[in-house]
């Protein structure tokens, strides 16, 4: 793993976005495995504003999104879906059809088939960017899902519920299932990067580091990949 620590969340966003943007001039025709929350929103700014200079172009690139919450429609401002198109895809010249985000409406057996399907037909993922939630979860893999799942239902723990709510009118809006890509789906991207930023998420960025390696953490499971940067800021970074 290679840790880089960042200063602050700018900083952190700026990193990110050089990865990726390094990632995109080597390989013009790539697959982005792409993150939602607060994590990545700088990051994606960033692209957006060395796009609009003229340095990126989007226009060959494919992207795979983790997750998606079970019953929001894509129009939903909550949906992942619309976050996505909001944050990157209405900004830059990527063409919409080679975004794929999991169908919130979707049966939750075809629908994680199909996902899978997808994943696969692109031929694999070249960077995955990853966000971490405070209780190591990666994508909406909660904490004892097995490490071998691809594409599946979950059920969201009340503490990701509690820490998503921000974004919710009330915690009873808060969807209780997801459907999110798996550990073995994302072990299986290229290179993984992952970003932190907060005094909230040192906890799970130690024991994704340093911790053991265990279905209960499930960012513990990068430890076993080959090809991981972590960038966490000062506060992120604070129990390294
Ligand atoms: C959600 C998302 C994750 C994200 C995590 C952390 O649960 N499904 O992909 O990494 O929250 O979010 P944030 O970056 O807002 O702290």
């Amino acid at each position: 793993m290679t840790i880089v620590k960042a200063k602050d969340y700018t900083d952190l966003s700026r990193k990110a976005a050089n990865i990726i943007s390094a990632q995109i001039i080597m390989k013009p025709a790539c697959v982005l495995g792409l993150a939602t929350g607060s994590s990545p929103e700088g990051t994606y700014k960033q692209l957006i504003d060395w796009y609009q200079k003229g340095d990126l172009d989007f226009s060959q690139v494919t992207t795979v999104n983790l997750d998606e919450y079970r019953g929001l429609p894509p129009e939903h401002e909550q949906s992942y879906r619309y976050f996505m198109n909001k944050h990157l895809f209405d900004n830059v010249n990527i063409d919409k059809s080679r975004t794929f985000v999991p169908d919130g409406l979707a049966d939750p057996v075809e629908g994680c088939k199909k996902y899978e399907e997808i994943i696969k037909s692109t031929g694999g993922i070249d960077l995955q960017l990853l966000g971490i939630g405070v209780n190591g979860h990666i994508g909406f893999n909660e904490p004892d899902v097995f490490f071998e799942s691809e594409t599946h239902c979950v059920d969201l723990t009340e503490n990701t519920i509690e820490a998503n709510r921000r974004f919710f009118n009330s915690k009873d809006e808060v969807p209780k299932q997801a459907y999110t890509v798996g550990l073995r789906t994302i072990m299986h991207a290229k290179r993984i990067l992952v970003i932190a930023s907060g005094e909230n998420k040192a906890d799970a960025v130690y024991n994704a580091v340093y911790g053991k390696i265990t279905p209960e953490v499930p960012a513990s499971i990068l430890q076993l990949h080959n090809d991981v940067i972590i960038i966490a800021d000062e506060a992120a970074a604070k129990k390294l």
